[in-house]
């Protein structure tokens, strides 16, 4: 008979593995077809132009955040092995923040410097973006640069960039906005270089669950830092999953209910706590 293994069982790759596998699993922004995309933007009626104009202008700025607020974390490692590791996710940020780029030089936009998408995308976007990712990772980023060997300042910074980033934000946006253009079967380019960005994102979020389950088995104390971190950005991921011009409480997008999404965020930010032990329960 077969039994669901318990937390403590769950097997989690070690960073050597997981660069490894980015070994094996390279690819090209550069390589993703768009023709068709760009036909079919042209085509596309209002409001679903604003809903993936929104999707896109968040993808945007946040690969941009993610790209150019991590090196603190590589000067932060423990091994060589973890080094290495941190060092493929840097590259993999600055691919995916390329892609999104080039998404907006070619399909939506006319062709800029990244500075200027990225200008452009903020003006979509709401102020929990900026608490998200002008503020908490900023400063988190900041005080892991001064502060390298600081046990709590990493723990911190992985709870916010791998468990809520892109752990809860970027699965959850991931999963709602492919299965609407999977579904309507449009922006087929748009899906493929999301669907390898997802694939990275996969290996980052295993290596954020990797290193706070370790961090948290060897001092139990870092846990407190797993719950402050969650306590200040949760309000503002729920915010920023909320396209503008919709209500507080209920409202549908990318043919999803608020429901629907908050639900999704919330099972599989609890399955990865569970594995780290801080369970969400208790925070
Ligand atoms: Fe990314
Ligand atoms: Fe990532």
């Amino acid at each position: 008979m077969y039994t669901m293994p318990g937390v403590a069982e769950v097997h989690l790759h070690d960073p050597q593995t997981l660069y490894r596998h980015w070994e094996d699993e390279q690819w090209s922004p550069f390589d993703v077809a768009l023709e068709r995309d760009v036909e079919q933007w042209r085509d596309m009626g209002d409001e679903d132009r604003g809903l993936v104009l929104w999707a896109l202008s968040s993808l945007m700025v946040a690969e941009e955040r993610i790209t150019t607020k991590f090196s603190g974390l590589v000067g932060a490692h423990g091994t060589e092995e973890e080094a290495t590791f941190l060092a493929t996710q840097q590259v993999d940020e600055a691919r995916h923040m390329q892609f999104y780029a080039r998404y907006q030089d070619e399909v939506v936009a006319d062709r800029a410097t990244i500075a200027d998408h990225v200008s452009r995308a903020r003006e979509a976007l709401s102020p929990a973006f900026g608490t998200i990712f002008d503020e908490l990772l900023v400063n988190a980023h900041n005080r892991l640069t001064t502060e390298p060997a600081d046990a709590v300042a990493k723990v911190e910074f992985v709870t916010l960039y791998h468990m809520v980033i892109e752990g809860t934000l970027g699965l959850t946006a991931f999963n709602f906005i492919v299965r609407y253009l999977e579904g309507s079967r449009q922006l087929p380019g748009f899906v493929e270089g999301y669907s390898r960005i997802h694939h990275d994102e996969q290996r980052h979020i295993g290596y954020g669950t990797w290193f706070l389950r370790e961090a948290v088995g060897r001092d139990p104390a870092l846990a407190e830092g797993v719950r402050t971190t969650l306590r200040a950005s949760l309000p503002a991921v729920a915010e920023a999953l909320t396209p503008p011009d919709r209500g507080d409480t209920d409202w549908e997008a990318l043919g999803a209910s608020s429901e629907e999404i908050r639900d999704f965020a919330i099972s599989g930010l609890s399955r990865r706590l569970k594995i780290v032990g801080v369970p969400l329960d208790s925070l």
